[in-house]
């Protein structure tokens, strides 16, 4: 059996991953630096603290693969210490796991580390892939650079590496974006935001377990690699088949003084849902990957699959109900 170590196991990410790994055959280790999370989980773990040596080293030795997805979220102020941490829980990470890969005697054949679609410009003139791709400015985008920086400073002969630019990715843990957007829209605010003709681009997660296993499995892919859709929308489109789905008519607009202010009382940044992030898998689609849920309104309908059997077991009880309150009249 292959064996995986997956750092960052804990997260939205890496549990989806571990268990579509374990389902393709693979062993899975994971990293956290919980020291109870051993108890919760189904998968064997080392504790490490994501930056110093320590006896989870051995763990790498003779490893398969090493899969990094650790980082604190972004969903936050991007204040003088959450940017610390946000930097430095990327930066460290990834610097202790080349220098542990560059001590094994027997090194993994390939290091797939977490990066971002963030990395590229604000762009509404034309999409950004692996080969055309621009650079963008700003916060994020430098965290993004540093992180691929660190990344690629150790030279490790033996072992292939692939950083994992993913655009936002959709499901329903706490840590995706999707449940807040579909609480916003149920609570009238689904309209699109700012002119909303920012380009969202998305994966489901399904979607990013199998091109992450993809990419395990093509030994000739290396590098940057765009995980994503190949169908992005704008943010208009992306909010009308949101409300579609949730069976919302109406959504209020959020013009962007609306969305500084309102950003600043979530603390969170305006910039997560304004930036214009238009990324398409030039290096999965000349692989030939095939996503299951290319389109978005197939990603939707998937992922509220189980809200939608809600709906209408909601419809089926509200009609049972008329027709019993009926019945109670008829009688009367
Ligand atoms: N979700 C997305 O849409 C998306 C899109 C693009 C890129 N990414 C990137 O992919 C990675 C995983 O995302 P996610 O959504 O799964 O995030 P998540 O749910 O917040 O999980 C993050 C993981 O990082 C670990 N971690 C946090 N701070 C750490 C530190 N200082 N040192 C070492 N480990 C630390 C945590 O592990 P323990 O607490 O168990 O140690 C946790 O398992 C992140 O780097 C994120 O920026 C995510």
């Amino acid at each position: 059996m292959k064996r995986i170590i997956i750092a960052g196991i804990s997260g939205f990410l890496g549990t989806h991953l571990a268990t579509h790994l374990k389902q393709k055959g693979y062993q899975v280790e994971g990293l956290t630096r919980n020291r109870d999370a051993a108890n919760c989980c189904e998968f064997p773990l080392q504790h490490w603290d994501g930056r110093n040596y320590g006896p989870w080293i051995k763990r790498i030795n003779k490893a398969h693969a090493v899969i990094n997805l650790c980082g604190i979220s972004v969903n936050c102020r991007y204040n003088a210490k959450n940017r610390e941490s946000i930097l430095k829980s990327r930066i460290e990470s990834t610097r202790i796991l080349g220098k542990a890969i560059r001590m094994c005697i027997n090194p993994p054949a390939t290091w797939i580390n977490a990066s971002t679609a963030t990395i590229y410009r604000d762009a509404r003139d034309r999409p950004m892939t692996e080969t055309t791709g621009d650079m963008g400015q700003g916060f994020s985008v430098e965290v993004a650079k540093m992180w691929e920086e660190t990344f690629n400073e150790l030279d490790l002969p033996v072992t292939r590496k692939i950083s994992l630019r993913t655009s936002l990715v959709l499901g329903h843990s706490k840590n995706s974006a999707l449940p807040v957007l579909a609480k916003l829209a149920r609570r009238g605010f689904g309209g699109h935001i700012g002119d909303g003709q920012q380009m969202f681009s998305w994966i489901h997660i399904n979607d990013f377990t199998r091109s992450v296993t993809f990419l395990l499995e093509n030994v000739d892919i290396h590098g940057p690699v765009n995980v994503t859709s190949p169908a992005p929308v704008t943010n208009r489109e992306f909010m009308f088949q949101l409300r579609k789905i949730l069976r919302i008519r109406f959504g209020l607009p959020t013009p962007k003084l609306f969305l500084k202010i309102g950003a600043w009382a979530l603390r969170t940044e305006p910039e997560l849902p304004l930036k214009s992030r238009w990324v398409l898998p030039e290096k999965l689609t000349q692989h030939r990957f095939l996503w299951k849920y290319p389109f978005l309104d197939e990603a939707l309908n998937n992922l509220f699959d189980y809200t939608q059997s809600e709906h209408n077991n909601l419809d089926k009880k509200i009609v049972i109900k008329s027709q019993q309150t009926r019945a109670t009249h008829k009688t009367a």
